[in-house]
């Protein structure tokens, strides 16, 4: 399958493309640069659009005193609930503190403690101190900021910006050989074109823009998920959708990129309260306000059904200087009329982080030769059902390594193979249906699920699935990807027939162990989903 688009009208080679410009894309490229392979490096918006500099809370990594890789990888396995690989943990949580410290050899600059050692916070599901933050509040933008630096001042790395990535070219065997992309450019390219290489690697960050209301920037249409689901590529714990526990209440009716109000906030001493007034996280869990994040999400859920509001509070009176510690939460809930020193903020769920994706194994490689997936983009294993707050910019840094090292082990000797031109089935919605997509998959497939919820949501995605376009352009292609992202999301919430992680059936209340299991989502030429399932490496 592919989308519609007009044939490529201009052509470009490298050795390898990268797809995105987070902490996942520019870390692969800086990893294969050291190998001395070229990189053309290709993102939608510019360089530093992408959801890695919104991260507010930081990176997990064992590095404080009395932490460990183990204890790192059981609060892992615990936030897991049952889904995730112990060797790609093991991986995660072992390398990690190597892949920070090459994060910071690179220019990546932590807060540290009056003592002069790195400062360390917690946040939901960690037993012990060990985020580490940049700017407060502002680590994603720091991190994004370092490593544009390295990329930028590599010879080595080509990017082009504005460019959104349409689908992959495949050679005669089989093969990943490059993709069509969009440029919105000048001269020789302008337009679709192609970009040929050894490998693909698509690191395209989220899918958060499937929901009305999300943490993701309005870029987080999913393009590299829906792009290896159209390739043939096996997707996995797509259900997972993490929703955050604590984004800035806006309304009702707002909806696109929310503010976020980091647990991180929570690390540091504030605490949730309903209408109230009660502290309702004490007997739920015995982390209370630091229970990990599905826990959290669900009791203000409740907390918001059963009082018929829109929100709880978030009480950061306890938290020592506020808005040093935390500027750029403290800005965002002024410019919204809350000052955090003497008001509760009020707070919701929201669509924040897709746990599953590209099915990949250990060196990022996905079921489609030459085609690899890393970030959130990726399902490597590591987060089962319910990723652990900052273990996902660990994993963009642990698994581009990997990544990078696979492809310096097996492509150095193979040719750069030719596309052949395929003769796949075209798709094209039209941008209209965008909100309604959103608004069915929030309602129907959001924080809580039943089987009447999803299967309405499945109903109208197929009386929508009739709205094509023959207008290519961006807001098409991109709505055609949130199209297909929804459909599977949905396929895998319906068959997935029990509550566990981030997935809440509200018919099915509890944990089976007969679902201790993933999903794994593939789909046909025609664009016919199938389903199987995998079991849970856990040696
Ligand atoms: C947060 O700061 O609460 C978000 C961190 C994360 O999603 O890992």
């Amino acid at each position: 399958m592919r989308l519609l688009a007009p044939a490529p009208g201009w052509t470009i080679t490298s050795d390898v493309i990268i797809v995105g410009s987070g902490i996942a894309g520019l870390t692969t490229a800086l990893q294969i640069r050291a190998y001395g392979y070229s990189v053309l490096l290709v993102t939608k918006a510019r360089v530093d659009e992408g959801s890695t500099k919104w991260a507010q809370g930081g990176i997990a990594a064992a590095l404080g005193p009395g932490d460990s890789p183990a204890a790192h990888e059981a609060d892992t396995l615990k936030a897991g609930a049952g889904l995730c690989d112990l060797k790609a943990v093991h991986a995660l949580v072992t390398e990690g503190p190597d892949a920070v410290a090459r994060l910071i050899a690179r220019g990546a600059v932590f807060d540290r403690a009056a003592s002069g050692e790195i400062a360390l916070t917690r946040e939901g599901g960690h037993l012990t101190n060990r985020i580490l933050h940049a700017g407060g509040d502002a680590t994603g933008a720091e991190i994004s900021r370092a490593l544009l630096a390295a990329v930028t001042e590599d010879p080595g790395i080509e990017v082009i910006e504005h460019a959104l990535v349409l689908d992959s070219l495949k050679s005669e065997s089989g093969r990943v050989c490059g993709v069509t992309l969009h440029v919105i450019g000048e001269g020789s390219r302008d337009g679709v074109g192609r970009a040929l290489a050894k490998a693909v690697i698509l690191g395209t960050g989220g899918l958060g823009q499937v929901f009305a209301q999300t943490t993701n920037p309005s870029v987080s249409t999913g393009d590299g998920v829906a792009l290896a689901l159209r390739a043939g590529a096996d997707v996995a714990d797509v259900e997972f959708i993490q929703f955050h526990p604590t984004v800035l209440y806006l309304g009702a009716k707002s909806s696109g990129q929310q503010p976020l109000i980091s647990e991180a906030v929570r690390g540091e001493g504030a605490i949730l309260l309903n209408d109230a007034g009660e502290q309702f996280m004490i007997g739920i869990h015995p982390l209370a306000d630091l229970a990990p994040r599905d826990v959290v999400a669900k009791a203000i859920m409740s907390q918001m059904l059963k009082a018929g509001t829109g929100h709880v509070w978030l009480d950061v009176s306890k938290v020592a200087n506020f808005s040093e510690r935390f500027p750029n939460i403290y800005q965002s809930c002024i410019s919204h009329g809350i000052n955090p020193t003497h008001d509760r903020i009020p707070v919701a769920p929201a669509a924040h982080y897709a746990s599953g994706g590209v099915r990949v194994d250990l060196a990022g490689r996905s079921s489609v030769p030459g085609l690899y997936a890393c970030g959130e983009t990726a399902c490597t294993g590591v987060h089962g059902a319910n990723r652990l707050a900052s273990n996902s910019l660990l994993e963009g840094l642990v698994f581009a390594a990997r990544i990078a090292d696979d492809i310096h082990r097996t492509l150095r000797q193979l040719p750069r193979e030719e596309p052949i031109v395929g003769s796949d089935t075209e798709i094209l919605l039209t941008p209209e249906i965008r909100t309604e997509i959103a608004q069915s998959m929030s309602v129907g497939a959001g924080v809580i699920r039943t089987k009447s919820s999803l299967e309405q949501t499945k109903a109208q995605l197929e009386k929508i699935a009739t709205q094509v376009s023959k207008n290519p352009c961006v807001e098409a292609w991109e709505t055609t990807n949130l199209f297909t992202l929804a459909k599977v999301i949905v396929a895998s919430a319906l068959i997935r027939e029990e509550t566990r992680g981030s997935h809440w059936r509200e018919d099915f209340p509890n944990e089976s162990s007969s679902w201790l299991k993933r999903i794994i989502e593939h789909m046909d030429s025609t664009g016919t989903l199938s389903q199987r399932y995998e079991e849970v490496a856990n040696d």
